[in-house]
C-alpha cells in the first residue's frame, strides 16, 4: 500500500508567511504573460517594496524576445532549463548555467528553438529597475518595481 508522504501546508497552498519569511509553492502559481513582451510569462514569487526586490520564475516561448535593457538593479539569472543567449553575446545558457548582471549591462535575452525557464532575482537602489531601449541605445520606457507588482498576487 503506497503512502503519501505529508509534505504539509505548502502542497495545497501556494503561499505562507511564517512571520517575515515568504514561502511559495511555483507549482501553484500561474504564468502570465508579460505585458509588451509577446512570449514572455512570468511568476513573481517576492516582492519587497522597502529593499527593492523582486524574486520571479521566467520562462520564454521558442524564438521569444525580451525588449534590450539596461540594468538599474542588480540581476541574477539561474537557468532552469531551455536554451537562451543574450543578442549581444556569443554564450547560450542551459540548466544549471548562472548569469549576473550588475547596473549598467545592456542586453537583449532571446530563446532559441528549446524556449527558456530560469529563476531571476533584482536587486534595486530605488524602484528603477530597467531602463527598456531602442536599438541606438536610448531609453524608449522603465520598469519600475510596480510593474512587477501586477503580476504579484502575495
Ligand atoms: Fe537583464
Amino acid at each position: 500500500m503506497d503512502k503519501k508522504v505529508d509534505r504539509g501546508i505548502l502542497d495545497t497552498v501556494p503561499r505562507t508567511n511564517y512571520g517575515s519569511i515568504i514561502n511559495v509553492n511555483s507549482e501553484l502559481v500561474d504564468w502570465t504573460a508579460v505585458e509588451g513582451q509577446p512570449g514572455n510569462y512570468i511568476k513573481v514569487l517576492a516582492l519587497d517594496e522597502e529593499r527593492h526586490r523582486v524574486d520571479f520564475l521566467f520562462k520564454q516561448d521558442p524564438h521569444a524576445e525580451f525588449a534590450k535593457h539596461n540594468h538599474r538593479c542588480t540581476a541574477i539569472a539561474f537557468t532552469l532549463g531551455g536554451l537562451w543567449g543574450y543578442r549581444e553575446g556569443e554564450e547560450l545558457h542551459f540548466r544549471g548555467t548562472y548569469s549576473y548582471e550588475p547596473p549598467g549591462s545592456i542586453h537583449t535575452p532571446y530563446s532559441t528553438a528549446d524556449g527558456m525557464f530560469l529563476f531571476g532575482s533584482f536587486q534595486g537602489t530605488s524602484d528603477l529597475m530597467l531602463d527598456i531601449l531602442d536599438e541606438e541605445n536610448n531609453v524608449i520606457d522603465e520598469l519600475r518595481l510596480d510593474f512587477f507588482g501586477q503580476y504579484y498576487e502575495g
